[in-house]
Protein backbone atom coordinates (compact mmCIF):
# COMPACT_ATOMS: atom_id res chain seq x y z
CA UNK A 1 0.00 0.00 0.00
CA UNK A 2 1.58 3.16 -0.81
CA UNK A 3 -0.98 5.78 0.10
CA UNK A 4 -3.45 6.24 3.20
CA UNK A 5 -4.40 9.29 2.62
CA UNK A 6 -6.32 9.50 -0.24
CA UNK A 7 -9.19 12.12 1.56
CA UNK A 8 -5.92 14.56 1.76
CA UNK A 9 -5.41 14.27 -1.61
CA UNK A 10 -8.48 15.78 -2.59
CA UNK A 11 -8.16 18.72 0.18
CA UNK A 12 -5.10 18.97 -1.96
CA UNK A 13 -6.36 19.54 -5.41
CA UNK A 14 -9.16 21.57 -3.99
CA UNK A 15 -6.89 24.97 -3.43
CA UNK A 16 -4.49 25.32 -6.64
CA UNK A 17 -5.86 27.94 -9.10
CA UNK A 18 -5.38 27.58 -12.67
CA UNK A 19 -4.49 29.46 -15.61
CA UNK A 20 -7.61 31.81 -16.00
CA UNK A 21 -8.12 31.29 -19.74
CA UNK A 22 -11.58 29.13 -18.99
CA UNK A 23 -9.94 26.44 -20.90
CA UNK A 24 -9.34 22.75 -20.45
CA UNK A 25 -11.12 22.19 -17.62
CA UNK A 26 -10.90 18.37 -18.32
CA UNK A 27 -8.04 17.19 -20.11
CA UNK A 28 -7.74 18.11 -23.68
CA UNK A 29 -8.54 15.13 -26.31
CA UNK A 30 -7.24 15.39 -30.33
CA UNK A 31 -4.63 14.52 -32.64
CA UNK A 32 -1.19 15.04 -32.37
CA UNK A 33 1.63 15.20 -35.70
CA UNK A 34 4.42 15.03 -33.52
CA UNK A 35 5.29 10.90 -32.55
CA UNK A 36 3.92 9.27 -36.23
CA UNK A 37 5.02 11.90 -38.75
CA UNK A 38 8.20 13.50 -36.40
CA UNK A 39 9.55 16.04 -39.43
CA UNK A 40 8.78 14.23 -42.60
CA UNK A 41 8.83 16.93 -45.27
CA UNK A 42 9.43 14.82 -48.18
CA UNK A 43 6.41 15.67 -49.81
CA UNK A 44 7.24 14.45 -53.21
CA UNK A 45 8.01 10.86 -52.57
CA UNK A 46 5.84 10.78 -49.33
CA UNK A 47 2.93 12.96 -50.14
CA UNK A 48 0.67 11.89 -47.45
CA UNK A 49 2.60 11.67 -45.01
CA UNK A 50 4.51 14.69 -45.22
CA UNK A 51 3.92 17.51 -42.88
CA UNK A 52 1.45 19.44 -45.14
CA UNK A 53 -1.82 20.91 -45.33
CA UNK A 54 -3.02 17.90 -46.86
CA UNK A 55 -2.44 15.98 -43.83
CA UNK A 56 -4.01 17.86 -41.26
CA UNK A 57 -7.03 18.30 -43.21
CA UNK A 58 -7.18 14.41 -43.93
CA UNK A 59 -7.07 14.25 -39.68
CA UNK A 60 -9.43 16.78 -39.42
CA UNK A 61 -11.59 15.00 -42.10
CA UNK A 62 -11.62 11.41 -40.24
CA UNK A 63 -12.24 13.54 -37.24
CA UNK A 64 -15.40 15.01 -37.77
CA UNK A 65 -16.80 11.96 -39.98
CA UNK A 66 -15.72 9.14 -38.11
CA UNK A 67 -17.30 9.87 -34.52
CA UNK A 68 -14.46 11.44 -32.79
CA UNK A 69 -15.33 14.49 -32.46
CA UNK A 70 -18.41 13.57 -30.92
CA UNK A 71 -16.30 12.06 -28.29
CA UNK A 72 -14.24 14.95 -27.09
CA UNK A 73 -11.22 14.49 -30.02
CA UNK A 74 -11.21 17.99 -31.34
CA UNK A 75 -7.68 19.63 -31.35
CA UNK A 76 -6.22 18.95 -34.46
CA UNK A 77 -2.45 19.92 -33.67
CA UNK A 78 0.39 20.73 -35.75
CA UNK A 79 3.92 19.92 -34.24
CA UNK A 80 7.49 21.24 -35.17
CA UNK A 81 8.74 21.17 -39.03
CA UNK A 82 5.45 23.28 -40.24
CA UNK A 83 7.14 26.68 -40.99
CA UNK A 84 9.30 28.67 -43.41
CA UNK A 85 13.12 28.76 -42.66
CA UNK A 86 13.00 32.34 -42.61
CA UNK A 87 10.45 34.57 -40.98
CA UNK A 88 8.61 36.74 -43.05
CA UNK A 89 9.67 40.76 -43.99
CA UNK A 90 7.81 41.68 -40.89
CA UNK A 91 9.86 39.28 -38.86
CA UNK A 92 6.57 37.08 -38.33
CA UNK A 93 6.53 33.55 -38.70
CA UNK A 94 5.17 31.79 -41.88
CA UNK A 95 4.44 28.09 -42.99
CA UNK A 96 6.23 26.33 -45.53
CA UNK A 97 4.95 27.85 -48.89
CA UNK A 98 4.91 24.57 -50.54
CA UNK A 99 4.15 22.35 -47.89
CA UNK A 100 0.96 24.99 -46.46
CA UNK A 101 -0.13 26.86 -49.29
CA UNK A 102 -3.26 28.19 -48.45
CA UNK A 103 -1.64 28.98 -44.91
CA UNK A 104 -2.42 28.77 -41.51
CA UNK A 105 -5.12 31.30 -41.12
CA UNK A 106 -6.90 29.39 -44.20
CA UNK A 107 -6.69 25.50 -42.24
CA UNK A 108 -7.78 27.11 -38.77
CA UNK A 109 -10.85 27.88 -40.74
CA UNK A 110 -11.11 24.50 -42.41
CA UNK A 111 -10.59 22.66 -39.09
CA UNK A 112 -12.93 25.39 -37.73
CA UNK A 113 -15.73 24.27 -40.21
CA UNK A 114 -15.79 20.97 -39.07
CA UNK A 115 -16.54 21.61 -35.43
CA UNK A 116 -12.57 21.13 -34.42
CA UNK A 117 -9.73 23.45 -32.95
CA UNK A 118 -6.65 23.62 -34.29
CA UNK A 119 -3.21 23.70 -32.33
CA UNK A 120 0.10 24.94 -33.53
CA UNK A 121 3.82 24.75 -32.00
CA UNK A 122 6.80 26.84 -31.44
CA UNK A 123 9.79 26.82 -30.04
CA UNK A 124 11.28 29.23 -26.74
CA UNK A 125 14.71 29.30 -28.13
CA UNK A 126 17.09 30.80 -31.05
CA UNK A 127 15.36 27.29 -33.44
CA UNK A 128 12.89 24.63 -32.66
CA UNK A 129 14.34 20.78 -31.94
CA UNK A 130 13.99 20.43 -35.51
CA UNK A 131 16.38 23.07 -36.19
CA UNK A 132 13.52 25.88 -37.37
CA UNK A 133 13.04 29.63 -36.20
CA UNK A 134 12.48 29.39 -32.67
CA UNK A 135 10.95 32.25 -30.63
CA UNK A 136 13.57 33.79 -28.66
CA UNK A 137 12.14 36.44 -25.63
CA UNK A 138 12.04 39.39 -28.47
CA UNK A 139 9.25 37.44 -30.34
CA UNK A 140 7.18 35.84 -27.95
CA UNK A 141 4.75 38.94 -28.05
CA UNK A 142 4.70 39.36 -31.92
CA UNK A 143 3.96 34.91 -32.26
CA UNK A 144 1.50 35.25 -29.73
CA UNK A 145 -0.57 37.99 -32.06
CA UNK A 146 0.75 36.13 -35.05
CA UNK A 147 -1.05 32.79 -33.60
CA UNK A 148 -4.21 34.55 -32.60
CA UNK A 149 -4.33 36.13 -35.74
CA UNK A 150 -4.68 32.75 -37.35
CA UNK A 151 -7.21 31.74 -35.31
CA UNK A 152 -5.21 29.27 -33.40
CA UNK A 153 -6.89 28.03 -30.71
CA UNK A 154 -3.96 25.74 -28.83
CA UNK A 155 0.31 26.43 -28.02
CA UNK A 156 2.77 24.30 -27.69
CA UNK A 157 5.93 26.17 -26.54
CA UNK A 158 8.95 23.22 -26.74
CA UNK A 159 12.28 24.32 -25.45
CA UNK A 160 15.47 23.36 -27.34
CA UNK A 161 18.16 25.74 -27.62
CA UNK A 162 17.00 27.96 -24.60
CA UNK A 163 18.67 27.84 -20.97
CA UNK A 164 16.93 27.99 -17.89
CA UNK A 165 17.19 31.57 -17.15
CA UNK A 166 15.56 32.17 -21.02
CA UNK A 167 12.72 29.34 -19.98
CA UNK A 168 11.84 31.45 -16.40
CA UNK A 169 11.16 34.22 -18.29
CA UNK A 170 9.64 33.30 -21.59
CA UNK A 171 6.89 30.57 -20.33
CA UNK A 172 5.04 33.14 -18.05
CA UNK A 173 5.83 36.08 -20.61
CA UNK A 174 4.06 33.85 -23.49
CA UNK A 175 1.30 32.95 -20.74
CA UNK A 176 1.10 36.81 -20.92
CA UNK A 177 1.24 37.39 -24.43
CA UNK A 178 -1.29 34.48 -25.28
CA UNK A 179 -3.67 36.11 -22.64
CA UNK A 180 -3.49 39.91 -24.20
CA UNK A 181 -4.17 38.79 -27.38
CA UNK A 182 -8.06 38.56 -26.17
CA UNK A 183 -7.97 35.06 -28.28
CA UNK A 184 -8.38 31.59 -25.49
CA UNK A 185 -5.66 29.74 -26.09
CA UNK A 186 -4.61 26.58 -24.74
CA UNK A 187 -1.26 26.58 -23.32
CA UNK A 188 1.02 23.31 -23.89
CA UNK A 189 4.51 24.14 -21.88
CA UNK A 190 7.70 21.99 -22.29
CA UNK A 191 9.12 23.35 -19.46
CA UNK A 192 9.68 20.92 -16.47
CA UNK A 193 10.68 18.55 -19.35
CA UNK A 194 13.76 20.47 -19.54
CA UNK A 195 14.21 20.40 -16.20
CA UNK A 196 14.21 17.16 -14.91
CA UNK A 197 10.74 17.20 -14.12
CA UNK A 198 10.92 17.72 -10.27
CA UNK A 199 11.49 20.02 -7.36
CA UNK A 200 13.05 22.22 -6.88
CA UNK A 201 13.68 23.11 -10.23
CA UNK A 202 10.15 22.51 -11.38
CA UNK A 203 7.51 25.09 -9.85
CA UNK A 204 4.05 23.11 -10.28
CA UNK A 205 2.27 25.77 -8.18
CA UNK A 206 3.72 27.95 -11.04
CA UNK A 207 3.20 25.97 -13.96
CA UNK A 208 -0.50 26.10 -12.84
CA UNK A 209 -1.02 29.41 -13.08
CA UNK A 210 0.64 30.12 -16.54
CA UNK A 211 -0.17 26.83 -18.63
CA UNK A 212 -2.76 24.28 -19.10
CA UNK A 213 -1.14 21.44 -19.39
CA UNK A 214 3.18 20.80 -19.10
CA UNK A 215 5.10 17.57 -20.93
CA UNK A 216 7.15 16.20 -17.50
CA UNK A 217 9.77 13.68 -18.83
CA UNK A 218 10.66 12.33 -22.13
CA UNK A 219 9.26 12.12 -25.69
CA UNK A 220 6.88 8.98 -26.08
CA UNK A 221 8.32 6.28 -28.69
CA UNK A 222 6.12 3.59 -30.37
CA UNK A 223 7.17 1.38 -28.11
CA UNK A 224 6.16 -1.00 -24.97
CA UNK A 225 9.75 -0.17 -23.23
CA UNK A 226 8.70 3.85 -24.07
CA UNK A 227 5.64 3.33 -22.44
CA UNK A 228 6.39 1.59 -19.36
CA UNK A 229 9.16 3.83 -18.63
CA UNK A 230 6.70 6.75 -19.06
CA UNK A 231 4.55 5.04 -16.82
CA UNK A 232 6.69 4.11 -13.87
CA UNK A 233 8.55 7.65 -14.01
CA UNK A 234 4.59 9.22 -13.30
CA UNK A 235 3.87 6.78 -10.60
CA UNK A 236 7.27 7.25 -9.23
CA UNK A 237 6.78 10.71 -8.75
CA UNK A 238 3.34 10.82 -8.22
CA UNK A 239 3.39 12.71 -4.78
CA UNK A 240 5.34 15.44 -6.41
CA UNK A 241 2.98 15.08 -9.71
CA UNK A 242 -0.75 14.38 -8.48
CA UNK A 243 -1.41 17.23 -6.45
CA UNK A 244 -0.44 19.53 -9.74
CA UNK A 245 -3.26 18.57 -11.75
CA UNK A 246 -6.79 19.59 -11.84
CA UNK A 247 -9.33 21.84 -13.79
CA UNK A 248 -7.16 23.45 -16.43
CA UNK A 249 -3.76 22.44 -15.12
CA UNK A 250 -2.62 19.00 -16.73
CA UNK A 251 0.57 16.83 -16.41
CA UNK A 252 1.14 15.29 -19.63
CA UNK A 253 2.73 12.11 -20.13
CA UNK A 254 2.57 12.80 -23.56
CA UNK A 255 0.95 11.31 -26.86
CA UNK A 256 -1.56 8.19 -26.96
CA UNK A 257 0.66 5.57 -29.46
CA UNK A 258 -1.51 3.20 -29.77
CA UNK A 259 -3.16 2.41 -33.03
CA UNK A 260 1.06 2.92 -34.56
CA UNK A 261 3.22 -0.40 -34.98
CA UNK A 262 4.45 -0.80 -31.35
CA UNK A 263 1.95 -1.96 -28.93
CA UNK A 264 0.05 -5.15 -28.85
CA UNK A 265 -3.29 -5.30 -27.89
CA UNK A 266 -3.43 -5.44 -24.06
CA UNK A 267 -0.46 -3.25 -24.03
CA UNK A 268 -2.60 -0.61 -26.33
CA UNK A 269 -5.38 -1.02 -23.58
CA UNK A 270 -3.01 -0.38 -20.69
CA UNK A 271 -1.61 2.81 -22.19
CA UNK A 272 -5.32 3.94 -22.55
CA UNK A 273 -6.64 2.77 -19.08
CA UNK A 274 -3.61 4.03 -17.67
CA UNK A 275 -3.99 7.78 -19.27
CA UNK A 276 -7.41 7.76 -18.07
CA UNK A 277 -6.72 6.93 -14.52
CA UNK A 278 -3.72 9.81 -14.47
CA UNK A 279 -6.37 12.56 -16.11
CA UNK A 280 -3.54 12.41 -19.35
CA UNK A 281 -4.69 14.60 -22.27
CA UNK A 282 -5.52 11.95 -24.56
CA UNK A 283 -3.57 13.30 -27.99
CA UNK A 284 -3.93 10.46 -30.24
CA UNK A 285 -0.55 10.49 -32.37
CA UNK A 286 -1.55 7.57 -34.77
CA UNK A 287 -2.89 7.66 -38.97
CA UNK A 288 -6.56 7.87 -38.39
CA UNK A 289 -6.94 6.83 -42.15
CA UNK A 290 -5.78 3.45 -41.46
CA UNK A 291 -6.47 2.97 -37.92
CA UNK A 292 -7.42 -0.97 -36.89
CA UNK A 293 -10.42 -2.07 -35.85
CA UNK A 294 -8.95 -3.36 -32.18
CA UNK A 295 -7.46 0.19 -31.80
CA UNK A 296 -10.37 2.24 -32.66
CA UNK A 297 -12.54 0.68 -30.43
CA UNK A 298 -9.87 0.93 -27.23
CA UNK A 299 -10.05 5.04 -28.49
CA UNK A 300 -13.45 5.12 -28.76
CA UNK A 301 -14.05 3.45 -25.27
CA UNK A 302 -17.16 5.79 -23.98
CA UNK A 303 -16.75 4.98 -20.40
CA UNK A 304 -12.84 5.02 -20.72
CA UNK A 305 -13.50 8.17 -21.69
CA UNK A 306 -15.59 9.69 -19.33
CA UNK A 307 -13.05 8.43 -16.21
CA UNK A 308 -10.82 10.37 -18.49
CA UNK A 309 -13.17 13.40 -18.26
CA UNK A 310 -14.37 13.23 -14.79
CA UNK A 311 -15.10 16.76 -13.72
CA UNK A 312 -13.70 16.46 -10.35
CA UNK A 313 -10.29 16.03 -12.20
CA UNK A 314 -8.48 14.81 -9.81
CA UNK A 315 -5.65 12.18 -11.02
CA UNK A 316 -5.54 9.52 -10.15
CA UNK A 317 -2.41 7.13 -7.99
CA UNK A 318 -0.46 3.77 -7.88
CA UNK A 319 -1.81 2.51 -5.11
CA UNK A 320 -0.32 -1.12 -5.12
CA UNK A 321 2.94 -2.28 -6.21
CA UNK A 322 4.12 -5.92 -5.63
CA UNK A 323 6.66 -8.30 -6.15
CA UNK A 324 4.85 -10.56 -7.97
CA UNK A 325 4.40 -7.53 -10.85
CA UNK A 326 1.21 -6.44 -10.26
CA UNK A 327 0.05 -2.55 -9.82
CA UNK A 328 -3.04 -1.14 -9.09
CA UNK A 329 -4.59 2.35 -9.80
CA UNK A 330 -7.33 4.41 -8.70
CA UNK A 331 -8.46 7.68 -9.50
CA UNK A 332 -11.53 8.89 -7.14
CA UNK A 333 -14.15 10.42 -9.44
CA UNK A 334 -17.00 12.46 -9.13
CA UNK A 335 -20.68 11.60 -7.32
CA UNK A 336 -18.64 9.10 -5.02
CA UNK A 337 -17.42 6.74 -7.87
CA UNK A 338 -14.13 5.81 -8.66
CA UNK A 339 -11.94 3.77 -10.99
CA UNK A 340 -9.41 1.38 -10.59
CA UNK A 341 -6.90 -0.30 -13.36
CA UNK A 342 -5.48 -3.89 -12.23
CA UNK A 343 -2.35 -3.59 -14.08
CA UNK A 344 0.22 -6.55 -15.02
CA UNK A 345 3.94 -6.32 -15.67
CA UNK A 346 4.25 -10.21 -16.01
CA UNK A 347 5.69 -11.87 -19.28
CA UNK A 348 3.65 -15.47 -18.38
CA UNK A 349 0.75 -15.99 -18.46
CA UNK A 350 -3.24 -14.33 -17.64
CA UNK A 351 -2.06 -13.74 -13.47
CA UNK A 352 -5.38 -14.33 -11.44
CA UNK A 353 -4.89 -12.01 -8.78
CA UNK A 354 -6.37 -11.97 -5.70
CA UNK A 355 -7.63 -9.30 -3.10
CA UNK A 356 -10.57 -7.47 -1.73
CA UNK A 357 -11.80 -3.74 -1.73
CA UNK A 358 -10.90 -3.16 1.63
CA UNK A 359 -7.31 -4.10 0.73
CA UNK A 360 -7.33 -1.13 -1.54
CA UNK A 361 -8.46 1.56 0.73
CA UNK A 362 -12.88 1.26 0.12
CA UNK A 363 -14.94 2.02 3.26
CA UNK A 364 -16.92 -0.77 4.56
CA UNK A 365 -20.15 -1.00 2.57
CA UNK A 366 -21.41 -2.57 -0.73
CA UNK A 367 -20.37 -1.85 -3.96
CA UNK A 368 -21.06 -2.16 -7.73
CA UNK A 369 -17.89 -2.56 -10.44
CA UNK A 370 -18.49 -2.28 -14.14
CA UNK A 371 -15.98 -3.68 -16.61
CA UNK A 372 -15.01 -1.27 -18.60
CA UNK A 373 -13.70 -3.26 -21.55
CA UNK A 374 -15.87 -6.22 -21.20
CA UNK A 375 -18.79 -3.58 -20.87
CA UNK A 376 -19.86 -6.20 -18.31
CA UNK A 377 -21.17 -5.79 -14.62
CA UNK A 378 -19.17 -7.62 -11.79
CA UNK A 379 -20.64 -9.29 -9.24
CA UNK A 380 -21.74 -7.58 -6.25
CA UNK A 381 -19.09 -6.38 -3.63
CA UNK A 382 -18.17 -5.42 -0.31
CA UNK A 383 -15.40 -4.39 1.02
CA UNK A 384 -14.46 -7.88 3.07
CA UNK A 385 -15.29 -10.25 0.31
CA UNK A 386 -12.57 -11.71 -2.09
CA UNK A 387 -12.19 -11.30 -5.20
CA UNK A 388 -9.89 -12.25 -8.20
CA UNK A 389 -9.06 -10.72 -11.38
CA UNK A 390 -7.28 -12.20 -14.24
CA UNK A 391 -4.83 -9.56 -16.21
CA UNK A 392 -2.86 -11.01 -19.11
CA UNK A 393 0.88 -9.87 -19.33
CA UNK A 394 1.26 -6.74 -20.11
CA UNK A 395 -2.16 -5.80 -19.95
CA UNK A 396 -5.06 -4.46 -17.55
CA UNK A 397 -8.22 -4.91 -16.50
CA UNK A 398 -10.29 -1.71 -15.59
CA UNK A 399 -13.27 -0.95 -13.38
CA UNK A 400 -16.15 2.10 -12.94
CA UNK A 401 -16.72 1.35 -9.22
CA UNK A 402 -19.78 2.80 -7.07
CA UNK A 403 -21.12 2.29 -3.91
CA UNK A 404 -24.67 0.92 -3.85
CA UNK A 405 -27.28 -0.28 -1.97
CA UNK A 406 -28.96 -3.67 -2.46
CA UNK A 407 -32.59 -3.31 -4.23
CA UNK A 408 -33.42 -6.97 -4.62
CA UNK A 409 -34.16 -7.66 -8.27
CA UNK A 410 -32.25 -6.97 -11.17
CA UNK A 411 -32.56 -3.73 -13.16
CA UNK A 412 -31.87 -3.35 -17.08
CA UNK A 413 -30.23 -0.22 -17.78
CA UNK A 414 -30.10 -0.97 -21.60
CA UNK A 415 -29.24 1.90 -24.46
CA UNK A 416 -25.09 2.15 -24.66
CA UNK A 417 -24.23 -1.19 -22.60
CA UNK A 418 -26.85 -3.94 -22.58
CA UNK A 419 -24.93 -6.33 -20.85
CA UNK A 420 -24.82 -4.05 -17.61
CA UNK A 421 -27.46 -4.94 -15.55
CA UNK A 422 -27.98 -3.30 -12.19
CA UNK A 423 -28.90 -5.26 -8.67
CA UNK A 424 -28.50 -2.43 -7.10
CA UNK A 425 -29.38 1.05 -6.12
CA UNK A 426 -28.05 4.22 -5.95
CA UNK A 427 -27.11 5.65 -2.78
CA UNK A 428 -28.72 9.17 -3.42
CA UNK A 429 -26.73 10.60 -0.94
CA UNK A 430 -23.72 9.90 -2.65
CA UNK A 431 -25.49 9.48 -5.72
CA UNK A 432 -27.89 11.51 -7.38
CA UNK A 433 -27.64 10.25 -10.63
CA UNK A 434 -25.94 7.56 -12.16
CA UNK A 435 -22.93 8.34 -14.28
CA UNK A 436 -23.71 9.16 -17.95
CA UNK A 437 -21.69 6.57 -19.71
CA UNK A 438 -24.17 4.10 -17.90
CA UNK A 439 -27.49 5.87 -19.54
C1 LIG B 1 -6.77 36.97 -19.43
O1 LIG B 1 -6.62 36.99 -18.03
C2 LIG B 1 -7.71 37.57 -17.33
C3 LIG B 1 -7.33 37.74 -15.87
O2 LIG B 1 -6.74 36.60 -15.35
C4 LIG B 1 -8.94 36.72 -17.53
O3 LIG B 1 -10.04 37.23 -16.87
C5 LIG B 1 -9.22 36.63 -19.03
O4 LIG B 1 -10.31 35.77 -19.27
C6 LIG B 1 -8.00 36.13 -19.80
N1 LIG B 1 -8.26 36.21 -21.23
C7 LIG B 1 -7.87 35.25 -22.09
C8 LIG B 1 -8.22 35.48 -23.51
O5 LIG B 1 -7.24 34.26 -21.76
C1 LIG C 1 21.29 32.13 -21.13
O1 LIG C 1 21.46 32.72 -22.40
C2 LIG C 1 21.59 34.12 -22.38
C3 LIG C 1 21.64 34.59 -23.80
O2 LIG C 1 20.37 34.52 -24.36
C4 LIG C 1 22.84 34.51 -21.60
O3 LIG C 1 22.93 35.92 -21.53
C5 LIG C 1 22.74 33.91 -20.22
O4 LIG C 1 23.96 34.17 -19.52
C6 LIG C 1 22.49 32.43 -20.26
N1 LIG C 1 22.24 31.97 -18.92
C7 LIG C 1 22.69 30.79 -18.47
C8 LIG C 1 22.30 30.44 -17.09
O5 LIG C 1 23.39 30.07 -19.14
C1 LIG D 1 6.35 28.67 -6.70
O1 LIG D 1 5.45 29.50 -7.39
C2 LIG D 1 4.48 30.10 -6.54
C3 LIG D 1 3.44 30.78 -7.43
O2 LIG D 1 4.02 31.52 -8.45
C4 LIG D 1 5.17 31.03 -5.59
O3 LIG D 1 4.24 31.65 -4.76
C5 LIG D 1 6.17 30.23 -4.77
O4 LIG D 1 6.92 31.10 -3.94
C6 LIG D 1 7.12 29.43 -5.66
N1 LIG D 1 7.87 28.53 -4.82
C7 LIG D 1 9.20 28.48 -4.83
C8 LIG D 1 9.82 27.46 -3.96
O5 LIG D 1 9.85 29.21 -5.55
Amino acid sequence: MESRVMGLVLVLCAGASALDNGLMRTPPMGWLAWERYRCDIDCDSDPKNCISERLFMAMADRLAEDGWRELGYVYVNVDDCWSSMDRDADGRLQPDPRRFPAGMAALAQYVHQRGLKLGIYADLGTHTCGGYPGTTLDRVQTDAQTFAQWGVDMLKLDGCYSNSTEQEQGYPLMSKALNETGRPIGYSCSWPAYQGGLPPKVNYTQLGEICNLWRNYDDIEDSWSSVLSIIDWFSDNQDVLQPAAGPGRWNDPDMLVLGDFGLSVDQSRSQMALWAIMAAPLFMSNDLRTLSPEARAILQNKAIIAVNQDPLGTQGRRIVKEKSGVEVFWRPLSQGASALVFFSRRTDMPYRYKTTLGQLNYTAGHYQAYDLFSSQSVPSLSESVPFTVSINPSGVVMWYIYPAKLLGEEQDLGGVYPNFRRKYRLRPQNHPQPPPFLL
